[in-house]
């Protein structure tokens, strides 16, 4: 819970400053000290924790370190204030003040506290028996003018809470969170934030004839789902189409993955999740725009009924595809996902995201997700969102050239590309059912996931791409 107060005493407080303006009228003296025997600098991604006593109390003060105040410090920031949160939920109090200068008093840096304070607290830990639960119960800013930055602060919790929601989704193992679970959870976050949620089963999925997306779907007693989210917030206005990659579980199929490989693939729903999540900001903030978003969720699991390696598909476009390596499902959901996205929802622009390639990490690491796209304005828009954000995005080459990687003298496509431009391959997979609607293909296999806890970061799923697409369309309604 955050609150604003004029003034507030607290056995713990935080103090986010500039190293070119290391100035805390209260607190001056601590600093001073901390200054002369440099231990506090203000150099970014620093954080210098000491108390004093007051009687018989400790009194907690947590230095941050943001850097030049001339350079873009929101990403230091968001850390900073995480880590700090994190520092202080350990110091067994209930309540903490955040001591907000003067330099940082602005509607994005509150946002992106407000992100960073509802973020800390989160670990995928509700199967733990004894929790380490927060024991922070408000988070107190302390400032001047505060009270003008109420909807800033608002939406930045929004943001934090459903970025929250979409890590517990990737989180959930793949027997809780399946197609049918998953679909459950977009129509209840449908219902509370203000969207439209249609769910199709296994028969009107045929009747759309989406065959690439149901042969994935083949191996598993899980059902298929195909989820439908709309959002029409702007009468008459152009319409954003959203889909992401709903994989609950993704063992390989008959191209089996390795054990190894195979321990984080219930977050192969991770595009779905953030898509979902993203819905449920846009829906609760009442943007004037218009959404519609597409998950087709299944299981790609292993049984005498799983599509095998050569079978020939024919997606709902019409387009044959060769099956080299069921373990390259995502894309077949997703080329039906697209084809009827584009067809029966006529869309004006799509984006699609999803865990697609091991490639995308090779690569670019686990921090950036790889984008390939048909528009160069388009992908501007998401370079300002991913600004905005620290959702890092880098685009690569998609020349013709790259389609011969995935010919096949057997159908129109290969599902697979082999070892070369992995990441580039599926996304020109993709992008041949799109023709010239403006599209992004963000491939977040890398950034879904976080191996360490630090900043606003918990281990496990990150809800990489809720707040992109969030700020990607509310971006749209500011030009
Ligand atoms: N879900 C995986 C991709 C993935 C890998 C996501 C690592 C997150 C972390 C995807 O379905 C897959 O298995 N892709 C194959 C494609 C290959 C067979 C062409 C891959 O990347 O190896
Ligand atoms: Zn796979
Ligand atoms: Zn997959």
């Amino acid at each position: 819970m955050i609150k604003i107060q004029q003034n507030y005493e607290s056995k713990i407080n935080i103090y986010p400053l500039f190293k070119n303006n290391l100035i805390l009228e209260k607190t001056q003296g601590i600093l001073n000290n901390l200054i002369n025997k440099d231990l506090f600098t203000g150099e970014k991604n620093t954080l210098f924790h000491t108390s004093t006593h007051l009687g018989n109390e400790l009194v907690h003060h947590i230095f941050i370190g943001l850097g030049d105040s001339s350079d873009n410090y929101m990403e230091i920031l968001r850390s900073g204030i995480a880590n700090a949160c994190k520092k202080a939920n350990t110091l067994k109090e209930k309540d903490v003040v955040i001591q907000v200068p003067n330099s940082i008093i602005n509607g994005e840096a509150l946002e992106n506290i407000s992100t960073a304070i509802t973020l800390s607290t989160y670990s995928f830990n509700k199967y733990q028996s004894k929790k380490k639960d927060s024991t922070i119960e408000e988070y107190i800013l302390v400032g001047n003018g505060l009270d003008n930055f109420k909807k800033n602060i608002d939406e930045g919790v929004l943001l934090g809470e459903m970025t929250i929601l979409s890590r517990e989704l990737a989180n959930e193992p793949g027997d809780v969170i399946n197609p049918e679970t998953l679909a459950v959870s977009a129509i209840s976050l449908g219902d509370s934030s203000g969207f439209k949620v249609d769910v199709y089963d296994r028969k009107k999925i045929e009747k759309l004839r989406m065959n690439a997306f149901l042969a994935v779907s083949n191996g598993s007693s899980y059902e298929p789902q195909l989820i439908v989210m709309e959002y029409m917030g702007n009468q008459g206005g152009e319409v954003l189409g959203l889909v992401g990659k709903g994989i609950t579980f993704d063992s390989g199929g008959l191209s089996l993955k390795p054990a190894n490989s195979m321990l984080t693939m219930q977050g192969d729903m991770s595009g779905a999740s953030s898509v979902i999540a993203a819905m449920g900001a846009i829906a609760s903030m009442k943007l004037p725009v218009n959404v519609i978003a597409v998950v087709a969720a299944c299981d790609n699991s292993v049984s005498s009924r799983s599509y095998r390696p050569n079978d020939i598909l024919t997606s709902r476009s019409g387009k044959t595809i060769f099956i080299t390596n069921t373990d390259a499902e995502g894309r077949l959901t997703l080329i039906d996902a697209l084809d009827y996205i584009l067809t029966e929802k006529n869309v004006d622009k799509v984006v699609d995201i999803a865990t697609l390639t091991g490639a995308a990490e090779v690569a670019l690491g686990q921090k950036i997700a790889a984008v390939i796209t048909n528009n160069d304005e388009f992908m501007n828009e998401l370079n300002n969102a991913a600004n905005d954000t620290g959702e890092r995005v880098w685009e690569l080459p998609h020349d013709d050239d790259f389609m011969k990687l995935i010919e096949t003298p057997y159908a129109d496509l290969n599902n697979s590309g082999g070892r070369f431009a992995g990441t580039i391959t599926a996304g020109l997979f993709l992008g041949s059912v799109v023709g010239n609607t403006p599209w992004l293909h963000i491939d977040i296999a890398g950034p879904s996931w976080s191996e360490d806890s630090d900043g606003y970061f918990s281990k496990g799923a990150t809800g990489f791409g809720t707040r992109l697409l969030y700020k990607l369309v509310k971006n749209t309604i500011l030009i």
